[in-house]
């Protein structure tokens, strides 16, 4: 056996397949494109469905692959064992209608015993149960002992998730232990015991399972390999766990270091070691495929995976924040690999630093949560904190359950451990059953994603924008059809086409298909997951026909507002980078012809200046009339020239880059306009932000710009006509009537108060005893219910010992006040029954105190009749 590192080992295996005539193509992104089955790739094959189901093409028939993947099914087992991560690259094979078992059960065994030179004595292979032709090659085409082969059920050797291409698969297996072992029984009870360990899984994609579970045979049958990398590390470099292997354990060393934490000396200090080991590759790699915290999605999971690190660096004993510091090692180890790490290093580290930041606010604000229901507790004599709270802290705010529990400890109080796993096996449960609904391939089963393979539209639209051309293929309600009437809605493919179909963040033309007979307009225009163009129309007239020829013109003005908006998206990213720095980064666009939207990474919100520094590069790009060229190159070109290329470009043989001048240089599918200079104006209308760490500007161009400014315009010639000054007199004007205003307000507080204590002198004037108690009692108009109180206040101490009780009329609303002196409540007087009684009649309601109580009301007009109520009341209070 040879020792081999995690990242020779990773070329071994590509460099053998590239021996048998495989195309060896880069890692695809984490995040899958196309597929809403699928929150994060998790498996070799997850990104190539298309061409296993044959919906695309593939670049050959033959591919290999190293692929970055993310399981979290088993995250809280993370850490506890030495086995299980969250992140593990696969390596594969595969082949797409090409070759079958008997090519791939020798070139694995081949690829084992000779490349990786593992023992034969120490291999055992597994096969489904019924499955005699890979048996026979194994027997008959390898030297493997045919008693080192085991039939397994379906539980073990038959590959399928959900719906799509499936089939039985056979798997080879590592014996870390002595002796043979002779019978499936033994066979099983070692895989249990982790003796033996599965690391290679060849399935022999036969069949593709529909929605009622049948399985049908795939006329082309297809192979799908998956070999963990990690795993076959731990089996090369002779360790018995992945944390272990060279590129992880350097991780682990690193985290050992900040926290001063040495490994395998305290099991509980084991398994926080491991999770950050295994959760910052997981974060590393996710922040470089574009992926961000946030609150649902994949931005949950990587938010949950960050912050669970940086609980157990918590638990390690580190204070500060440390996981951006780790990160670095993680992309030492696999930039070679994976270059976009490298790449994007900066933003990287820039991401993890500010989650980590959050989550010590989180912490704060998760205890202040907490600290409130511990005082409800209190105030209601109780002992536990039920386990929904528990669950609601957190799975809403993210607070870790063992801080609760700590928590709650010192306190004194228990928690409803078993309510909180309810909570959470029922949130498993939704989870699993969203899993499940959901087909695996995630394509949608419509006819537009299943047209005949052959059909190919031409793209014109770069220079032309209406084209001669025949109408190839015509859908109407989900069927292939061959016309489309007047007032019918479809969808027509033609062999060439003007119509860009929506794309890299442009939307799709419009404008017209004319025939013989008919004219349909077309509505929007897109690919479908194959790159079919397709175009939505509604037939305006008459009928269009299958084979017919027929006129495409799209609707030259809304395009040409879209390639103003567009140029001018590219020139605004190099201004940003410019002004802002090299960090920014294209997070998203939107170009349509009213309007561009572009989402770029940057952490604090731009300032006045920025903007404007910003807005005047473009505009010094616009007026300096720069030719804007389009060029095709190879991807290496691109890079060697320094275009700026999205991560959506990568896999392209051939690309397009769009220069405007020598200023901006960007990979793109998308129309533009000749000149910068057609552009016209370029006026920033928002500046906002989207996400953690992602701004958005938007902006408008041309036309659209300069009625942007007439409307602002407009604004200040209407405020000098109100205000009847000069439009450079405007500010001085309302600031003037501003502070006069406030003069004013001042003035009339002060009449107000004059009121008020006018009021005074007159209620206390009207002073009575009734029933021995003395009472004043009046309806006041104008005052609002602080003043009702106030005024309630004074004269409650100048009568000293009695009741006091008020209506009030304020704006047409009405309010009561009853209060009382100590003496008053002692002979029975009760403010709030009185004052409900009171309010009753003003159509209110309302209670309160014995000595103090307000209501409100609906009736002004019976204001005074309520409040002669209250003076009846005194008078028949029972001593
Ligand atoms: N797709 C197979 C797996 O993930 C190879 O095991």
């Amino acid at each position: 056996m040879k020792k081999m590192g995690l990242n020779e080992l990773r070329e071994a295996y590509l460099e053998f397949f590239r021996s048998k005539e495989h195309l060896t193509l880069p890692s695809f992104p984490l995040v899958p494109k196309n597929d809403n089955s699928l929150l994060l790739i998790n498996a070799g094959m997850a990104p190539l469905k298309p061409y296993f189901t044959g919906v695309q093409a593939p670049p050959k028939s033959r591919i290999a692959t190293c692929q970055k993947c993310i399981r979290t099914g088993d995250i809280e087992n993370v850490g506890k064992t030495s086995r299980h991560g969250t992140f593990f690259e696969m390596l594969g094979n595969f082949s797409f209608g090409d070759y079958f078992k008997k090519e791939v059960i020798p070139w694995a065994w081949e690829f084992v015993t000779e490349v990786l030179k593992l023992s034969k004595d120490k291999l055992y292979v597994t096969i489904y149960l019924d499955d005699d032709e890979a048996f026979e090659i194994w027997k008959n085409s390898t030297d493997i002992d045919p008693t080192r082969i085991f039939r397994l059920g379906k539980e073990d050797n038959f590959w399928e998730i959900g719906q799509g291409p499936c089939g039985p698969c056979s798997e080879i297996h590592f014996d870390r232990g002595e002796g043979k072992i002779t019978t499936v029984e033994e066979f099983l009870k070692a895989a249990d015991e982790d003796r033996v360990v599965e690391f290679w899984n060849l399935v022999f994609t036969q069949f593709d399972k529909d929605e009622l579970g049948n399985y049908n045979k795939l006329a082309h049958p297809n192979i799908d390999t998956g070999m963990g990398l990690e795993r076959i590390a731990t089996i090369m470099q002779g360790v018995n766990s992945i944390f272990e292997v060279d590129t992880i354990k350097a991780i682990l060393e690193e985290i050992s270091k900040v926290s001063g934490i040495e490994y395998g000396k305290d099991r509980n200090n084991d398994i926080s070691l491991r999770v950050i080991t295994d959760h910052i590759r997981s974060v590393t790699f996710m922040i470089g495929d574009g992926i961000l915290p946030s609150n649902e999605g994949r931005g949950y999971v990587l938010r949950r995976l960050l912050r669970r690190a940086a609980r157990h660096g918590k638990i390690l004993g580190i204070d500060h924040i440390f996981l951006h510091q780790i990160c670095e090692t993680v992309i030492l180890n696999s930039y070679g690999a994976y270059p976009e790490l490298k790449e994007k290093e900066d933003y990287i580290k820039k991401v993890i630093k500010l989650e980590e930041e959050r989550f010590g606010e989180t912490i704060d604000a998760g205890i202040q949560i907490l600290n409130d229901y511990i005082e409800e507790i209190k105030n209601n004599n109780e002992k536990i904190l039920s386990g929904e709270k528990a669950f609601k802290l957190y799975d809403t705010y993210g607070f870790p359950l063992e801080l609760t529990e700590e928590i709650l400890e010192e306190k004194g109080i228990k928690l409803d451990i078993d309510g909180f796993n309810k909570e959470m096996t029922e949130q498993r449960e939704r989870a699993r059953a969203a899993r499940e609904e959901s087909n695996y391939m995630g394509l949608e089963n419509t006819i537009l994603n299943k047209l005949p393979k052959e059909l190919e539209t031409e793209f014109v639209g770069y220079t032309k924008l209406d084209v001669e051309s025949k109408i190839t293929f015509m859908v109407v309600n989900d069927r292939a059809a061959t016309s489309i009437m007047e007032g019918e809605e479809g969808v027509i493919i033609t062999e060439k086409t003007p119509f860009y179909a929506e794309m890299g963040g442009q939307v799709g033309d419009v404008g017209f298909i004319i025939g013989k007979e008919g004219k349909a307009e077309v509505l929007d225009c897109k690919k479908n997951l194959a790159g079919k163009t397709l175009h939505f129309v509604k037939v305006i007239q008459g009928k269009l026909e299958k084979d017919e020829e027929v006129k495409l013109a799209v609707d030259d003005i809304r395009r040409n507002n879209i390639r103003k908006n567009h140029t001018a998206t590219h020139i605004l990213h190099k201004a940003l980078k410019e002004v802002l720095g090299e960090h920014v980064q294209q997070a998203g666009s939107y170009v349509d012809e009213e309007r561009l939207r572009f989402d770029f990474n940057h952490f604090t919100a731009l300032t006045e200046e920025e903007l404007k520094s910003i807005e005047k590069l473009v505009n010094n790009k616009v007026m300096s009339v720069l030719t804007v060229k389009t060029d095709i190159m190879t991807i290496e070109e691109a890079k060697e020239n320094g275009a700026i290329a999205l991560f959506d470009d990568k896999y392209k043989e051939d690309v397009r880059v769009v220069c405007v001048g020598e200023f901006s240089k960007e990979l793109c599918g998308g129309t533009h306009v000749g000149n910068s200079g057609e552009i016209g104006l370029f006026k920033i209308i928002s500046e906002t932000g989207v996400a953690a760490g992602i701004r958005r500007i938007e902006a408008f161009t041309g036309i659209r710009a300069i009625d942007y400014m007439e409307e602002k315009e407009n604004v200040i010639k209407n405020l000098s006509h109100i205000l009847k000054c000069g439009e450079k007199d405007i500010i001085n004007k309302v600031n003037a009537q501003i502070t006069e205003m406030k003069i004013k307000d001042k003035e009339m507080n002060e009449l107000k108060k004059q009121l008020a204590s006018g009021a005074e002198d007159e209620l206390l004037n009207n002073l009575k005893e009734v029933n021995g108690i003395k009472l004043i009692s009046g309806v006041m108009e104008d005052i609002d219910g602080d003043a009702l109180r106030d005024l309630g206040d004074k004269l409650r101490d100048k009568i000293g010992d009695g009741l006091v009780l008020l209506g009030s009329i304020n704006e047409g609303k009405v309010q009561f006040l009853a209060m009382a002196s100590k003496g008053a409540v002692a002979k029975g007087v009760h403010c709030g029954k009185i004052i409900k009684e009171v309010a009753t009649v003003a159509g209110g309601g309302g209670g309160g105190r014995p000595d103090m109580a307000q209501a409100g009301g609906k009736l002004p007009e019976k204001v005074k009749e309520a409040i002669q109520k209250g003076e009846e009341l005194l008078a028949n209070l029972s001593k």
